[in-house]
């Protein structure tokens, strides 16, 4: 069967992508920053047995990624899914009593952890395991973006740090996808909705299992000529 390689994946919609997938009868190799108390992946485990593979990952740690890389031992990864992702808030701002969008008030340190976690360690974690997708079937590497990371979508002020990593992460995703196209390696970005998670909140309209059977199905029917596309879950295709 066909493995799955997903970072974040201890909640939210990466513990879904897991949960589906094995349910499809996959491999999975599910990345956290701290397995002892990824209590999702663990209630995962009894069904699966030897085929959920859970490993410590903190995206922003290049020696974790290498060790990840280690076990793995060049074993095929076919669809490698860059979930792991932090978020600054629109209005209330990032440093305490400052609105976002006054750039001179507003937390540029966290800006940079954004920017580390978003966008940097996408590329270290696609760079680390670009050998094992080339070995696969599907080749697929994705990249989990947002809608508010398109540059022709953006309407409003603020959440610079947000916007500007995923708009980085697409920039990323073109330019990496052209790197491993080569290979026969399809890399596409896509935005799972504003969904119920701890990033997305109580009131986002979409559910987890909805958002991730929504990019199962895009991811399904993928192919070489699809690299360097912008997805929305829904199946559209967003502007850049
Ligand atoms: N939910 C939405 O509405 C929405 C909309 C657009 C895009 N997205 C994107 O979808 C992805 C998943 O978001 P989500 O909604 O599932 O959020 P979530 O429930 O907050 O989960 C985020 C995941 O990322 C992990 N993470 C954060 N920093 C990490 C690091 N340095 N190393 C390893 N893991 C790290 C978290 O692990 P810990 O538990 O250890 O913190 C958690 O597993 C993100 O990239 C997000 O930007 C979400």
């Amino acid at each position: 069967m066909p493995t799955l390689l997903v970072t974040g994946a201890n909640r939210g919609l990466g513990l879904e992508l897991v949960r589906q997938y094995l349910d499809d009868g996959w491999n999975a190799v599910a990345c956290c920053r701290n397995p002892d108390a990824a209590d999702g992946l663990r209630a995962l485990a009894s069904g699966a047995g030897d085929r959920l593979n859970i490993q410590r990952m903190d995206v922003n740690n290049a020696d974790e990624i290498t060790a990840v890389a280690k076990v793995l031992d060049g074993a095929p990864i076919d669809l490698l899914i860059n979930n792991a992702g932090i978020v600054d808030s629109y209005g209330t701002g990032v440093a305490e009593g400052n609105d976002d969008p006054d750039l001179k008030n507003y937390d540029h340190e966290f800006w940079l952890e954004i920017l580390n976690t978003n966008v940097v360690a996408p590329g270290r974690v696609t760079g680390e395991f670009a050998d094992n997708v080339a070995a696969s079937d599907k080749k697929l590497v994705v990249m989990m973006t947002s809608g508010l990371g398109s540059i022709a979508n953006t309407w409003q002020g603020g959440r610079y740090a947000y916007r500007t990593s995923k708009a980085g992460l697409n920039m990323l995703t073109r330019s990496a996808g052209e790197w491993l196209e080569a290979r026969g390696i399809t890399v596409i970005a896509i935005a799972p909705g504003w969904t119920r998670t701890e990033l997305g909140g109580p009131n986002a309209p979409t559910a987890v299992e909805a958002s991730v059977a929504g990019m199962r199905a895009i991811f399904e029917k993928l192919t070489i000529e699809d690299t360097g596309t912008y997805w929305n879950f829904d199946g559209q295709q967003l502007p850049w």
